[in-house]
């Protein structure tokens, strides 16, 4: 039994710079026909020279691969005269609150200070990409944050939000409220709650911002990526670390999926006879809501066990060393 995929896209992916983005960009760029690259470097991206530079990077390390990385920048207070002239170089622009993640030291201190931004980009039609957590308990951070994009959707009704990466039931009925509001999801939050990380032994390869929540949600972020909610896309948020960084005393957040993402999504769509919805959910869906047309791509997987690598380079993906039952035919 084969599947085929068009065209398959990962709207939220972490590439990193140097010999990381030389391991990892090949292994999304051969099944993926493009992504949205997020822009949190060790420098943020958040200039026009540096956004040639890393924009340059990242199609050399995809090469000969076709994949279109649709590149983001880090918010910052930026005038109307510099997003107009940048616009065209970038899909959206990335907001962390500050200290919120991985390397968003420079990210929002006030989001009512942000609003000249904000009504730039919503008359550029930019759109705003959000990482949607207070600094507040953890498993409470995301539906905290809901009312900060409720303000948002109601003072830029025009302005394209997207919540990324959500993880809450509370975030997929949010979805419903606002027009201007959609939602990329990642493959472990369909996965994996709570008590996969830390209800037996601490697991860090399974660690990452915003931590996985209840079993509830779990299940209603899986109700929606299953019947391809026409306002959810999959986001991988593939976020590679070296291993010393994660099997540590202070482990790194970060979850790497990238190489075996459209494989678990194939496991899990067939095993609830979704696999009809597998396209809208991993593309269709993406190129609506961004109002793209993905670089034409057929993927082929076909239904054949699959040992997951323990390591690419020294980075430990999702589910290594275990067997997948799909396999990716090499073009
Ligand atoms: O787990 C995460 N890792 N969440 C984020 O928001 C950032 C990411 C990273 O860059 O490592
Ligand atoms: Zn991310």
């Amino acid at each position: 039994m084969t599947f085929k995929l068009t065209s398959p896209l990962d709207m939220h992916l972490h590439l990193r710079e140097g010999e990381m983005l030389k391991t990892v960009a090949p292994l999304s760029a051969r099944t993926f026909a493009g992504g949205v690259i997020m822009p949190n470097l060790v420098l943020p991206v958040d200039n026009e020279n540096r956004l040639r530079e890393y924009e340059t990077a990242v199609r050399q390390a995809c090469s000969p691969h076709q994949f279109e990385p649709y590149m983001t920048l880090f918010f910052k207070n930026y005038s109307a005269k510099f997003l107009e002239k940048i616009r065209d170089r970038i899909i959206g622009i990335k907001l962390y609150p500050a200290g919120i993640t991985t390397h968003s030291e420079g990210g929002v201190d006030s989001l009512q200070q942000a609003q000249p931004t904000f009504a730039a980009m919503q008359e550029l039609q930019i759109p705003l990409l959000v990482h949607g957590e207070t600094d507040g308990f953890v498993l409470d951070r995301e539906r905290d944050f809901l009312s900060n994009y409720a303000w948002l959707a109601k003072s830029f009704p025009r302005l394209k939000i997207i919540m990324e990466h959500i993880t809450t039931a509370a975030a997929v009925d949010f979805l419903q409220l606002y027009e201007n509001i959609y939602a990329t999801v990642t493959v472990h939050h369909l996965l994996i709650t709570l008590d996969d990380v830390a209800g037996g032994m601490l697991r860090p390869h399974l660690f990452c911002k915003p931590i996985a929540k209840r079993p509830q949600d779990r299940e209603a972020l899986l109700d929606a990526a299953l019947q391809a909610h026409p306002k959810l896309m999959l986001g991988s948020d593939s976020a590679p670390h070296p291993v010393h960084r994660k099997e540590s005393s202070c482990c790194a957040a970060g979850i790497f999926t990238a190489p075996i993402a459209l494989q678990l999504l194939l496991v899990l769509f067939e095993k609830y006879g979704k696999l009809d919805y597998l396209q809208d959910f991993v593309s269709d869906n993406a190129q609506w809501i961004y109002d793209i047309t993905a670089p034409k791509k057929e993927v082929r997987f076909e239904k054949k066990n699959f040992s997951v690598p323990e390591k690419y380079g020294d980075i430990v993906p999702m589910f290594a060393g275990e067997e997948l039952a799909w396999h990716l035919v090499e073009p």
